[in-house]
């Protein structure tokens, strides 16, 4: 009997061969899902096959994770919390979805997968793997057995007599794929403690660090959907990782938060999402300048929701489904340009257009236009504040008497 499980080749997965075989004996075919996390693929298959696996597969999904997950996100405007772009919480359904093809592929009885017993990535996993194969069986080791640390995590491939080819330092959790990278443990634990940037950043520099000259840069969306970096057209993964080398420069996207995790518990995180906040903050600005004041106010409430519902583990939903096409459907006319500037950590607006801006000039001027006449802001004054003036008028009759 098979089981897959999802390797990354870092030390926990590589102690879930042996300990799969040991404890199930199952031949153990490992999967390498490639969003973007870029780390070193080369000789990750004999590393593999030598810990135990019978096979590797490397699965090179970033487009697919860029156009079918992290687009939606950005159409919708999903945020958690104010301020996580969900670049882990995006990646989880979509490797769970080629976790399943391929244990039905090889006719795997068991999907195993390395995520701790305290976070919201096994949550995402499972959840995953229930809506797209309901009765697959699913391991996962850290909720089972008792190694707790790193150290003992070491302690077990030396007992095991497997050889590693990593220090025994003791660093960030972390997660990366195009779209983030996030960071936890550490000082971090502490919200009282001030983050180590130096220590910590990945993707990009803090804003002291930045250059001190600005940098433009423009971006071109297509019924929301961003197709130009400035003026060149590009592949959504393009774009990503061009913006990601831009912003990182600048200092821009450099998240500190304490976050509501599904199981209950407050925790703290840095996340760097450069390119990311660039697109975010570009599509906002186009939508305002686009979609009118009740559809924009709804889809703020649907981000929200959609952000939820991705953070939450529910992407294989009807929910997210629904969602979704609610703000495709707000889509079909954020097209057009934004440009601005980059600047130690700001990114600032120099100029909007679109063929499809509802931005009046005529009418929003102070200085010209007929379309709008000031005398009918008397009547509708009138109209509009009805209902405060008889309010007032009672309640001055009730404290009268
Ligand atoms: N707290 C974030 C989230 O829930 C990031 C999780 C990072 N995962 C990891 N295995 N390091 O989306
Ligand atoms: C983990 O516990 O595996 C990482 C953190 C999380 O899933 O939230």
């Amino acid at each position: 009997e098979k089981v897959i499980l999802a390797y990354s080749g870092g030390l926990d997965t590589s102690v879930l061969i042996p300990w799969l075989k040991e404890n199930y004996d199952y031949e153990v075919v490992c999967v390498c899902i490639d969003v973007g996390q870029g780390n070193e693929l080369d000789g990750l298959e004999e590393r593999a096959i030598s810990t135990g696996a019978s096979k590797l597969y490397i699965e090179h999904v970033v487009d697919e994770f860029c156009d079918d997950y992290i687009l939606p996100c950005i159409k919708a405007g999903a945020v958690y919390e104010h301020k996580y772009l969900l670049g882990t919480a995006m990646a989880r359904p979509l490797i769970a979805k080629i976790l399943v093809d391929i244990a039905k592929k090889e006719g795997a009885v068991a999907i195993c997968h390395g995520a701790t017993g305290k976070g919201n990535d096994q949550v995402r996993f499972e959840l995953g793997i229930k809506a797209l194969a309901p009765t697959l069986k699913i391991i996962a080791p850290w909720r089972i057995w008792d190694m707790k640390s790193r150290e003992d995590e070491l302690e077990y491939c030396q007992r095991h007599d497997i050889k590693l080819p990593f220090k025994a330092d003791n660093s960030y959790s972390r997660d990366r794929n195009i779209w983030h990278i996030s960071h936890e443990g550490l000082e971090l634990e502490d919200p009282a403690a001030a983050p180590n940037f130096d220590h910590m950043l990945v993707l990009g520099q803090t804003p002291e660090k930045a250059p001190d000259e600005a940098e433009a840069v423009s971006i071109t969306f297509e019924a929301g959907k961003p197709v130009a970096l400035n003026g060149k057209e590009m592949k959504l993964s393009d774009i990503i990782t061009e913006l990601n080398k831009l912003g990182g420069k600048h200092g821009i996207g450099i998240a500190d938060i304490v976050e509501n995790r599904m199981v209950g518990m407050k925790s703290r995180g840095v996340y760097e999402t450069p390119g990311g906040t660039i697109l975010m903050e570009a599509h906002d600005q186009l939508e305002e300048l686009i979609l009118d004041k009740e559809t924009l106010s709804m889809k703020k409430d649907v981000g929200n929701k959609f952000a939820d519902i991705v953070y939450s583990a529910k992407w294989f939903s009807p929910l997210r489904e629904a969602c979704q096409a609610f703000v495709e459907s707000t889509q079909k006319y954020v097209t057009g340009e934004c440009k601005m500037k980059l600047y130690k950590g700001n990114i600032i607006k120099q100029g909007t257009t679109s063929p499809y801006s509802m931005y009046n000039e005529s009418i929003a001027s102070f200085t010209t236009g007929d379309l709008y006449n000031h005398h009918d802001a008397e009547g509708f004054i009138n109209l509009y504040g009805l209902s405060t003036m008889v309010r007032a008028m009672k309640m001055h009759e009730i404290s009268q008497n």
